[in-house]
């Protein structure tokens, strides 16, 4: 029986730890001993493992924070972190450190696959170099590697590992086909040709997520200019057949927004300009923006002033049902309103056990607002009260319309009702 090392047990780590397992002895190694120690006492708190499926696993996984594990591993996945830097260009740190453990700890024979999402080329040209540096042995002799990107998506449980396919690849058919029989036990693989091949396919199915969403957001703007209902507008062109449609909103998290300047930066060192990757990102990222004027302006159509209006954010996370603050657009939400002097601003995310989240007290809402946003659509907003918290002339922010079936009432009783 193969032992699978797994270096990184975060969203990604975890849940393949917990599906290997159980075919395989795992050890799961993290550098952050208390990540180690929450699933040590069978606790995740990204909240994607439960209790039951530490449970039924349990004698197959070792948790630890000790790297000479990692000699166990015929097999060692990387599943790191793969942020960008301040100036947008790749942030390789997590990958460098993995590998530089990885090189000194790997096995003669052993195969290293990398699940992190990168740019074509990231593999073969950084991180086995910095395999080589720190391990004795001989590659392609002694250690091979190979690419295996990662396709869940958190807080999601119809797509989970065992419903989507896998993509696969390797330094030599030998390789590659370890790796399949490895992967085909917890489900579909698809072999692609090379690690490159494989890199690029991940890294485009983000980018092309972000600009069919940047284009939707940029509809929606142009139309809110326009006074045109975007819904509406969709609705209309969604019964043409090949008419594709998205739904306009934040785009945040540590994939999306983060994956493009990846292959835009490859784009750049083999001198080509990626217009519309970076167009994509830039309109993304104007939407807090847009949202804060558009409050502003409402605010004084509803005779408020910008200084004295209370604001309640619904949602802080980077998207519905996930406890990830990580590249959260509420963020930048709430920048964008201090910016335009609003001051007066409340915060309540339940799924973050926090009191300050973004510099404001995190706590649910007891008093009136003149504009409530219903930021992030967690369940436990469902049926929230918004009459029982809007103040007269109240303003509510609809980024996803959810509340939309409140819209009539809302305007009967002199409130304004605005979505995306
Ligand atoms: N979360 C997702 O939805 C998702 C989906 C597909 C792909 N990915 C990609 O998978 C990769 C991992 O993302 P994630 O969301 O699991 O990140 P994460 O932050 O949830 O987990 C990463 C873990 O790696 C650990 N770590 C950092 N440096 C380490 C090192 N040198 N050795 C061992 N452990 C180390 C951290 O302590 C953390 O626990 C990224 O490249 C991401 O882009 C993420």
């Amino acid at each position: 029986m193969k032992t699978i090392a797994i270096l990184g047990v975060g969203y990604v780590g975890l849940p393949l730890a917990v599906k290997l397992a159980k075919h395989f002895k795992v050890i799961a190694f993290d550098i952050s001993e208390k990540r180690i120690e929450e699933l040590k006492n069978h606790f995740d708190s990204n909240k994607e493992t439960t209790k039951e499926e530490f449970e039924d696993i349990k004698c197959n996984i070792q948790y630890t924070t000790d790297e000479k594990q990692i000699n166990k591993g015929d097999v060692v996945i990387i599943s790191v972190p793969t942020p960008v830097k301040e100036d947008k260009t790749p942030d390789l740190k997590y990958l460098e450190s993995a590998s530089a453990i990885a090189g000194k700890n790997i096995k003669k024979g052993a195969i290293v696959v990398y699940e992190s999402t990168t740019y074509p080329g990231c593999t073969e040209e950084f991180c086995l170099e910095i395999l080589k540096k720190n391990t004795g042995l001989k590659y392609k002799e002694d250690f091979f590697i190979g690419y295996s990107p990662e396709r869940i998506n958190p807080g999601d449980k119809e797509h989970n590992i065992n419903a989507i396919t896998k993509i696969v690849s390797g330094d030599t058919k030998q390789t590659l086909q370890s790796i399949k029989e490895v992967y085909s036990k917890i489900t579909k693989v698809h072999s692609a040709s090379s690690i490159k091949i494989a890199e690029a396919a991940k890294v485009i199915e983000n980018i092309q997520r972000d600009i069919n969403i940047a284009l939707f957001n940029e509809l929606a703007m142009l139309f809110d200019k326009m006074n045109l209902d975007t819904k509406e507008i969709f609705d209309a062109a969604d019964t043409k057949w090949n008419f594709i449609r998205y739904s306009p909103g934040f785009v945040g998290g540590h994939c999306i927004p983060v994956d493009p300047y990846y292959l835009a930066q490859r784009a750049k060192e083999v001198d080509y300009d990626p217009k519309l990757i970076l167009a994509g990102r830039q309109t993304n990222e104007q939407l807090p923006l847009f949202v804060a004027e558009k409050i502003k302006s409402l605010l004084k159509k509803q005779d408020k002033s910008t200084d004295n209006a209370r604001i309640l954010i619904l949602g802080a996370t980077y998207k519905e049902n996930v406890p990830d603050l990580r590249d959260s657009k509420v963020e930048i939400l709430i920048q964008s309103l201090k910016k335009t002097r609003i001051k007066h601003i409340c915060l309540w995310e339940p799924l973050i056990e926090r009191k300050i989240i973004f510099n404001i007290e995190n706590k649910e809402p007891k008093e009136k607002y003149d504009v409530i946003v219903c930021a992030v659509s967690h369940k436990e907003f469902e049926n929230i009260d918004i009459f029982r918290i809007l103040e007269e002339k109240g303003i509510l922010i609809d980024l996803k319309r959810k509340k939309e079936h409140l819209k009539e009432e809302l305007e009967n009783k002199g409130h304004i009702w605005w979505g995306l």
